[in-house]
């Protein structure tokens, strides 16, 4: 779990810092996703560890552990699809 979210992490600034960044510049629209879709990410990450961790301050988030699992599938979607129409919109535009 952490060495998957470490990946995650490295991999995804990298390809943000190098890759992307260059890329779009001027096109705020990427960047405002892009910042939704890291963030949503870190939610992911949040919840993963708190759901198969053991510390007692997220007893109360296992107790309700479907709950907080199905918030975490969809963050997931939400986070692919926001990678996708990233990847597939043209810039500059036209
Ligand atoms: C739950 C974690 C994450 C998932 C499931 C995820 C998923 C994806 C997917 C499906 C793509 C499109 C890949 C492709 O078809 O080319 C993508 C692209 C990308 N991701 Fe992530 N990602 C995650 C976390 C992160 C994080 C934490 C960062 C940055 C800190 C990041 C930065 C990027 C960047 C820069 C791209 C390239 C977008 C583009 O094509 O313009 N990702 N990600």
């Amino acid at each position: 779990m952490r060495a998957g979210i470490v990946l995650f992490l490295l991999t995804g600034i990298y390809n943000y810092i190098v890759v992307a960044i260059p890329k779009h510049r001027g096109d705020g629209f990427y960047h405002a996703l892009m910042g939704i879709k890291i963030l949503l990410a870190f939610g992911v990450f949040f919840l993963a560890e708190a759901l198969v961790g053991r510390s007692k301050a997220f007893e109360g988030l296992r107790q309700a552990r479907k709950t907080w699992l199905l918030v975490l599938v969809v963050l997931a979607f939400a986070i692919v699809a926001i990678s996708s129409l990233l990847r597939v919109r043209t810039w500059p535009p036209g």
